[in-house]
């Protein structure tokens, strides 16, 4: 089963309702929520406030990316909000184990996050704890970049780890996703893909979900 997580961080938010409302009757399966702090990534996006009042407006999974330093300290505010799965990268996380424990304990599904230069082997004793891995695909912090093409052999990686430990733990890929490599990044083992710019740019959010979910062969 292929899922496509549109990332509100492409969404016009003087309409952010409208918009949740139409991607979720176009068929998109989770809501992905980027939160960045200024300081692990150059970025800053939303806290707990909006992601409470996407729950408000939607019945699908709220997938909350958190790219900010020390993230064991937003879990439980997260948690409250309404994710529905939380992520937080290896390279934020000084006790990894600690901080993915705390996100389940809160009754959400935890996921790990690899920026791009991020050896997959951090994962490894980490990955029966976990819902879902997160590969980047770009550099975290904005979207419209351009995917980078080794993302492709990462994924392969991660995949192979999976199978290799007998787990069914889901591969989510995040950064410059669309018609163009989507079929390509399914081939490699994802499962999750995200979409900012490919959708929220696209005039038809339903066919442009639906072309994805095809082309990424389901
Ligand atoms: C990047 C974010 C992504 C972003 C993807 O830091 O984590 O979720 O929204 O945007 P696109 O799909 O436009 O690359
Ligand atoms: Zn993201």
């Amino acid at each position: 089963m292929k899922l496509i997580a549109p990332s509100i961080l492409s969404a016009d938010f003087t309409r952010l309702g409208e918009e949740l409302r139409a991607i979720e009757a176009a068929g998109a399966d989770w809501i992905h929520a980027d939160v960045m702090d200024g300081r692990f990534v150059p970025n800053i996006t939303f806290g707990p406030m909006v992601v409470e009042a996407v729950r408000r407006v939607t019945a699908l999974p709220i997938d909350v990316h958190l790219m900010i330093a020390a993230p064991e300290r937003y879990i439980a505010d997260f948690a409250r909000a309404g994710a529905s799965t939380i992520c937080v990268h290896v390279e934020a996380c000084i006790h990894l184990n600690r901080t993915v424990q705390l996100i389940r304990d809160a009754g959400v599904r935890p996921g790990v996050v690899l920026n791009p230069a991020t050896p997959v082997e951090s994962l490894r004793w980490v990955l029966e704890y976990l819902d879902f891995v997160l590969v980047m695909s770009v550099n975290p912090g904005f979207g419209g970049q351009a995917f980078i093409p080794n993302s492709i052999a990462r994924i392969a990686a991660v995949r192979r780890m999976i199978s290799e430990q007998g787990l069914s733990t889901l591969i989510e890929v995040d950064g410059g996703v669309g018609a163009q490599n989507i079929g390509e990044i399914s081939a490699a083992g994802a499962d999750v893909f995200v979409a900012g710019s490919a959708i929220f740019k696209s005039p038809d959010y339903r066919r442009t979900i639906e072309d994805l979910r095809r082309l990424a062969g389901g």
